[in-house]
């Protein structure tokens, strides 16, 4: 009898175990993929910048970053995307879910979180199939501001995104603001 509730136990440590230690490598690894899309397309909005200055710049962000999304999706393996509450690409607007972490990333925010620690991670069954999910908080740098502050964005670079993006709410930001989110998904 003894022995019986010794080997259940282990068994059920044993089961569970693995099923957490698999979930921490998920958000090790969606960390690693959404560290690289950044660290790309922060690296093609400086080059842009300098080049050309915000305008010029807005081309990367208006054409390079779906690529770029692409890409790393492509070689990565986990579906990329990027929301925000204040979205300037309607394309880019949040899914329900997706809204309700932001706006929870928010009020951890206003009870004094850093922006840079916000995350979040769960598991669903979409069409019959487990899908990892993550969600990482993008906090709004200085450099942002050239195109998503207020008063300060030149007036050029207000014509150009009032062309492209016409239902623009991605204006306003301050620095260290929640500028919006990265989301990356993975089917297990
Ligand atoms: C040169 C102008 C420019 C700069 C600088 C800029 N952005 Fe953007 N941002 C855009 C444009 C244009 C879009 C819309 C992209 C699209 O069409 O998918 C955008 C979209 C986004 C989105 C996707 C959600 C949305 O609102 O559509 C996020 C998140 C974002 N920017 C964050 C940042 C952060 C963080 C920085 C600073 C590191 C930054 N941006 C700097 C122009 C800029």
């Amino acid at each position: 009898m003894k022995t019986r509730i010794l080997i259940s136990t282990i068994l059920a440590a044993g089961i569970a175990l693995p099923a957490m230690a698999g979930n921490q490598e998920n958000v090790m690894e969606a960390r690693k993929v959404i560290k690289q899309f950044a660290t790309q397309l922060k690296g093609e909005l400086k080059k842009a910048m300098k080049e050309g200055g915000p305008v010029n710049a807005i081309s990367v962000c208006n054409d390079k970053a779906p690529k770029i999304t692409d890409s790393v999706s492509a070689s990565s393996g986990w579906t990329i995307a990027r929301t925000s509450l204040k979205p300037r690409a309607t394309a880019n607007s949040p899914l329900p879910w997706e809204r309700k972490v932001m706006e929870e990333f928010e009020a951890k925010k206003a009870a004094g979180a850093d922006p840079k620690t916000l995350d979040y991670s769960d598991v669903v069954e979409e069409n019959g199939k487990k899908v990892f999910r993550y969600m990482k908080a993008i906090p709004t740098g200085k450099v942002c501001l050239n195109c998503h502050g207020g008063d300060n964005v030149k007036p050029e670079v207000v014509m150009r995104l009032k062309s492209l993006y016409p239902s623009d709410r991605a204006r306003g930001f301050k620095e260290g603001d929640i500028r919006g989110a990265f989301v990356v998904k993975k089917t297990l």
